[in-house]
């Protein structure tokens, strides 16, 4: 059995935690959005713009292969910590959605024709939506959606034949509104077997749970550091090595080329063929060290965490608040993460959010870049609590508290 998380230790590596806004502590509920950052993180990019910066790749003093080998081991970190087999398999991006982008364009152009189908779910986010909707209006190809259950799992009674004659099938891993985490296996054997591609968006899934790309059956695996502790400007872009090297790059540029001529061009190896121009040198850093904070707490520790804080909060929500209060997504504890998407009596979500930032609580209020769901939930906007591995029950009963003031300011 793992020990359980020291939060009140962990707190304290999060400097931002310890800010006080108007004279008194935050309760920072916003994670699913993007998550603090631990003073290691902070320190270790300060540390390397102070006394190892070097641009990498093209030079060869000291400093510049040491910077290399710096990024480079933060691929490697990367690899580890997601379980691809190859690092070179792991592109760095700017973030998720490029990420998805990447695939839609490099991977959908060149494999996708007219009459083409992909598969998508009702629970994903705009950046899994909007790269393939731009493409089905370019080339015409028919998009297909996974339905949702009443608590907002995916409806998979339909799914073999949503699939078939599919060429891509793209699921989140973990929705950013209701928390459920989604069948990742199940759902690529089941892609697999109508002959299509398991397009996986783990921008949620992977801060939140031990991540394994092969155990997944993934072929495209997409994240970002700044919801993992890391800094932003930085995404990860995992695909099947005999995919990426199959497909034309992305951006064209510096870095990315092995020669150009007047008449074209050579496109270098993996991972440097999707990497066009200067990358995020000094936050691939940051990354590494994100990596190695999350690691050292235990992934496994994280997920068991968040299953308290959710139960707790779930559990507590409801008995305060009875009918006054409708949290979107499943109950079972082993389908979903700790992020809360509620209703508060028939008040706007946004005068919500804007009650409790009275009170420091923040939270996320709108459609979370998931307007598909949202009609599926019938609402315009949610509630969205994001708790994370520095949130401990007294953060659920800061929200409570704050959701009581609500209730004073608006009245009966
Ligand atoms: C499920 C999911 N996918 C993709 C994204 C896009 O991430 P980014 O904005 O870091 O590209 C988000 C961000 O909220 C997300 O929650």
């Amino acid at each position: 059995m793992n020990p359980p998380l020291d939060v009140a230790r962990i707190k304290k590596d999060f400097p931002l935690l310890d800010v006080e806004v108007d004279g008194r502590p935050i309760v920072y509920l916003d994670s699913a959005n993007s998550t603090q950052k631990p003073r290691s993180v902070i320190d270790a990019m300060t540390r390397f713009m102070e006394t190892s910066y070097a641009p990498i790749n093209r030079s060869a003093y000291k400093l510049a292969a040491e910077a290399t080998d710096a990024y480079e081991g933060a691929r490697t970190k990367a690899r580890q910590f997601i379980n691809a087999p190859r690092a070179h398999e792991l592109i760095f991006t700017k973030n998720a959605t490029e990420g998805l982008n990447l695939v839609a364009y490099s991977w959908g152009r060149s494999n996708l024709r007219t009459g083409d189908v992909v598969v998508l779910t009702h629970m994903e986010h705009h950046a899994n939506v909007v790269p393939w909707h731009i493409l089905a209006s370019e080339r015409g190809i028919e998009l297909r959606w996974v339905p949702l259950t009443p608590d907002g799992r995916l409806d998979l009674t339909g799914l073999d034949r949503l699939l078939d004659g599919a060429k891509a099938f793209c699921f989140t891993a973990m929705s950013n509104v209701v928390g459920t985490i989604n069948p990742v296996r199940h759902l690529a054997d089941a892609a697999h077997a109508a002959g299509a591609l398991a397009i996986v968006d783990g921008c949620q899934f992977v801060p939140h749970n031990p991540t394994d790309v092969q155990a997944m059956g993934a072929d495209f695996f997409a994240f970002s550091s700044h919801k993992l502790c890391g800094p932003t400007g930085l995404g990860v872009l995992w695909g099947r090595e005999e995919l990426l090297e199959a497909m034309p790059p992305f951006l064209g540029g510096g870095n990315m080329i092995a020669d150009v001529r007047l008449d074209g061009f050579t496109p270098a190896e993996l991972p440097d063929k999707f990497e066009a121009g200067t990358p995020p040198i000094t936050e691939a850093i940051g990354f590494g060290v994100a990596l190695d904070y999350l690691s050292d707490l235990g992934m496994t520790n994280v997920r068991r965490h968040e299953m308290e804080i959710a139960g707790y909060a779930l559990t507590m929500l409801k008995e305060r608040f009875g009918d006054e209060i409708t949290i979107h997504g499943p109950t079972n504890l082993e389908v979903r993460g700790a992020t809360v998407s509620f209703a508060f009596r028939d008040l706007h979500p946004h005068d919500v959010s804007q009650v409790l930032d009275q009170s420091n609580v923040y939270v996320r209020a709108g459609h979370h870049c998931a307007k598909p769901l949202m009609r599926q939930l019938g609402v315009s906007a949610t509630c969205r609590a994001s708790f994370y591995l520095y949130n401990d029950t007294a953060d659920a009963d800061a929200l409570a508290a704050a959701l009581d003031g609500a209730a004073d300011i608006f009245g009966p």
